[in-house]
Formats: structure tokens, sequence, C-alpha cells
């Protein structure tokens, strides 16, 4: 545990907030996927737990979606004030490849893109596709404009970009240039990787690594609250994820589908 610096909280887009905190610390150690566990006050008892976004010198920054009241109340914090915050955690995407032959793609739902803006700041190669409901969602391009990473919009209703989800693009992508090889990095609601494990069966040859999340409690695998079913017994997402690779994922376990928030 240590507590940190909030520098800047940076209103984004209608409920979406950007909160940047000043730790040498964290901010050496973070790798992409990783997360940060955070303790709000007392009125919300456990943590909640955040995907680090970015990592800038000495700071880190998280994107997030306000739902209830743990998201709301951190809303409402200011620059200065400190917090107290667990991190970093779990295990990230391995993204360490050749790339020279390799484009990745990186699939975000929602506050999903979260994680994948650091991954792909890493990697700064491929094309990002950014899923929304609807246009008063979309909020990517504020935050994220890097050079050498294309970004594709998809919205639901068509009101912005491409119609339809971020997975209907991707198999109109992945048809369109069979002859390139590709890895995905996909952070998103639970019904985009049962739709990413539909499209492995047609593409066995594509890795594919998703970020899992899951109600947490204590954040390090001292509790079982975050539980998941894969085909290498159960694991726990706080501290065997919350990456994982999609093939050893039991998507329709028990332990999956009933347990997912988003
Ligand atoms: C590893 C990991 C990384 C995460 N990274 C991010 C991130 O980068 N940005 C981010 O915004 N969130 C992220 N989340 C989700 C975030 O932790 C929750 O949104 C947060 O804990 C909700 O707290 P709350 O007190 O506001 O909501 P609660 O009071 O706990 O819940 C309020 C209501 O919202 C629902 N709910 C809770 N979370 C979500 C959600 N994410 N989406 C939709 N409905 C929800 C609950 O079922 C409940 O009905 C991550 C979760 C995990 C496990
Ligand atoms: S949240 Fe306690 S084991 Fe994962």
């Amino acid at each position: 545990m240590s507590l940190v610096q909030i520098r800047e909280v940076i209103p984004i887009h209608k409920k979406y907030f950007l909160i940047k905190f000043f730790s040498p610390k964290i901010a050496k150690r973070s790798s992409p996927g990783q997360f940060i566990h955070i303790y709000i006050n007392n009125s919300t008892s456990l943590r909640r737990p955040f995907s680090i976004c970015n990592v800038e010198k000495s700071c880190i920054y998280i994107l997030f979606k306000i739902v209830g009241k743990g998201t709301y109340l951190l809303s409402s914090k200011s620059a200065l004030e400190y917090i107290d915050v667990l991190g970093p955690l779990g295990r990230g995407f391995d993204y360490k490849r050749d790339y020279a032959n390799l484009e990745p793609i990186f699939l975000g739902g929602g506050v999903g893109v979260a994680p994948l803006i650091f991954l792909s700041q890493k990697i700064k190669k491929g094309i990002f596709i950014a899923g929304s409901r609807t246009k008063k969602d979309v909020f990517i391009k504020k935050i994220f404009n890097p050079r050498g990473i294309k970004i594709f919009i998809t919205t639901e209703d068509g009101s912005k970009g491409f119609k339809g989800k971020a997975t209907d693009f991707l198999k109109i992508y992945l048809k369109n240039n069979k002859n390139k090889k590709f890895i995905i990095f996909a952070c998103g609601p639970w019904g985009m990787y049962e739709e990413l494990s539909r499209i492995s069966r047609i593409y066995p040859q594509i890795e594919i690594q998703v970020s899992l999340e899951r109600f947490m409690g204590c954040g390090i695998g001292a509790c079982c609250a975050c539980s998941i079913d894969t085909y290498e017994g159960v694991k726990k997402v706080c501290k065997d994820g919350p990456v994982f690779n999609l093939k050893v994922l039991k998507i329709g376990g028990r332990l999956c589908r009933n347990h997912s928030f988003l």
C-alpha cells in the first residue's frame, strides 16, 4: 500500500474521467494490462480496481467511467489529495514480439480501451478498434491520437463511425486482410470475448489475449472473489490475470459469464 498524490482529475466526456497520480514507484514497475487497486474511502469499504491507462515519467493515469458510488466519489477527488493505492497488480499483456511481419489489433469496448492505450503506446504500431453503443460514448480521440496507430470507431447504432460492434468491424478487417499476420489484444464486455471465441475458430492461427474485468475483493490472490474457470483449472483474475490467452478460458464456464459485470 502507498499513499499517492493526485495531480489532476480531468473530465473527458460525460461520465468519463482521467486521473493522473504522482507515483515514481508504480510508474517504474507498471506494464500494460496491470491494474491498481484504489481505496476510495470508508463508505465504499472494498478497494476498486482500475487498469493503468498510461505512464508518463513519474506519473500514472487511469481512465474510468462513473457506474456507482466508488467511481462517483473518485471523480469528485481533487488535485493534491492523497489516495491509498495498491499496485501495480496482476499479470499484464505478453506483448514483446517481433512486429516486423505481425500487425497488432487493439480491440476495446467502452472503457475497456484503457489498458490498450498504454499497450499500443508501447508497441507503437497497429490498428485500434474502439467500440461504443452510441456516439455519446465516443471519446477516445480526445485523449489518444498517436502516430503509427490507426483508430477505427464503431457504434452499435451507427451514430458515429462504422455501424455495428467492434467485433463486426474486426471480422470484416480480418476477411479483407487474409495475407497479413495478426495478434489481437482485447478488453471489453463478456459478449466481446464470446464473439472472439467464435472468431478464433475461423482463425485459429491468431493469438488473442484478453483483459478480464471482474468484481474483486483483495486484489492480491488472498480471497476467491475473482475466480474464473479455465482449461488449466480455476484461476484468480487479480493474480493469474487480468490478462489471459483466450484459448485457456472456459468462455461458457460456471465461473465466467455469471460473474462478469461489463
Ligand atoms: C482488473 C480490472 C480493471 C478495471 N479497469 C477499469 C478501468 O480502467 N476503467 C473503469 O472505468 N473501470 C475499470 N474496471 C471496473 C471498475 O473496477 C468498476 O467500474 C468499479 O469498481 C465500480 O465501482 P463503483 O463503486 O463505482 O460501482 P459499484 O457500486 O461497485 O457498482 C454499481 C453498479 O454498476 C455495476 N458495475 C460495476 N462496475 C461496472 C462496470 N465496469 N461497467 C458496468 N457496470 C458496472 C455493478 O454491477 C452495479 O450494478 C476494472 C475492473 C477490473 C477487475
Ligand atoms: S480479488 Fe481476492 S483473490 Fe482476486
